[in-house]
């Protein structure tokens, strides 16, 4: 059964204000609930997601709520949303969301190898299609170049001892498993508030493994572009760095100019292309007690001018 308690589905809705027979782009189809809503809100769906669990679970979901016809699934990425777009001829959209990271399925499905609370083999691959897995990451990877996505995915402050102990323990034998990862990483670690040791680690592996980052900053600016004026795109990101990345896309397309500040006059001649209506709106109370993943969520939302 995939399992995944939607974040902020109302407030993404309501901003969404979908219409009738509109085209909507969900990027991150998960277990549906966002591109289910829009569908009974009456608009009709395209999404994404590289997950098949999501896809093939949310078909049989649509089918049964009695919407097939109102929505097609496509298994790639969101990152291909112009090419994906144009081979539908689709010029326009109503409206997008994306909801960025794992699901809750993705998370507790312990055979992912997503999470330090399972043992299983060290895979954290959301599209099982491609090649690399966060074993090779640990296994392979120089110790700088571990060292440095621990610093910068994850904000590690202990990666230099995390990476000496895991490159000490991989020479002895290769770390095929979370349990043994979460194991060296608790040893690497003192003990501090806020959650468990490997959680940092794990999250930065996760970006690296699936490139999470890369062209994050692109596919905002490509799929707020194809908005119909007045559209929007809802983005609910749940970590520092993805939400720099979607705040800076929406803040130079919604800017006159993008000239470096020490220029006396505009010479790039940019236009603004949206207006940025909610900027990291925060999840209520009674959703963060009830959901505790929606508590690191931030809600960013762009409308097309
Ligand atoms: C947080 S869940 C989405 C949950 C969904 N909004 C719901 O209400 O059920 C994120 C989903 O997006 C997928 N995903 C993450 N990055 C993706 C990408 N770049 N392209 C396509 N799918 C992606 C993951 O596989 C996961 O299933």
């Amino acid at each position: 059964m995939f399992y995944h308690d939607s974040v902020m589905l109302n407030e993404v809705l309501d901003l969404l204000c979908v219409k009738r027979d509109g085209i909507y782009f969900d990027g991150t189809l998960g277990g549906g609930g966002h591109s289910l809503e829009i569908m009974k809100r009456g608009g009709r769906v395209i999404a994404t997601d590289v997950d098949g669990d999501a896809i093939e679970y949310a078909d049989a979901l649509f089918r049964s709520e009695g919407f097939l016809g109102r929505y097609e699934l496509v298994r790639d990425n969101f990152k291909r949303f112009t090419a994906i777009a144009d081979k539908r001829g689709i010029e326009e959209i109503d409206g997008a969301v994306l909801d960025l990271g794992v699901s809750s399925h993705q998370f507790d499905e312990a055979e992912r190898g997503f999470s330090y609370r399972y043992d299983a083999e060290l895979d954290m691959r959301m599209d099982r299609r491609s090649e690399l897995t966060a074993r090779d990451v640990v296994n392979e990877y120089s110790p700088l170049r571990l060292m440095k996505i621990l610093y910068e995915y994850g904000e590690e402050s202990y990666a230099k001892k995390i990476v000496e102990n895991i490159v000490r323990e991989r020479a002895i034998e290769p770390i095929e498993t979370t349990g043994r990862l979460a194991k060296i990483i608790s040893e690497s670690v003192p003990y501090r508030k806020g959650g468990h040791p490997a959680k940092k680690t794990f999250q930065a592996l996760r970006i690296e493994v699936n490139d999470e980052l890369g062209g994050l900053e692109t596919a905002v600016k490509d799929i707020a572009r194809r908005l119909v004026r007045g559209g929007r795109l809802c983005v609910l990101t749940f970590h520092s760095l993805e939400d720099k990345a979607v705040k800076n896309a929406m803040r130079e397309m919604a800017a006159d100019c993008i000239c470096d500040k020490s220029l006396p006059v505009c010479v790039c001649g940019h236009k603004a292309e949206i207006r940025v209506i909610k900027t990291e709106k925060k999840a209520t109370k009674e959703e963060t007690d009830r959901n505790p993943r929606s508590k690191s969520a931030s809600l960013r939302v762009a409308e097309k001018l």
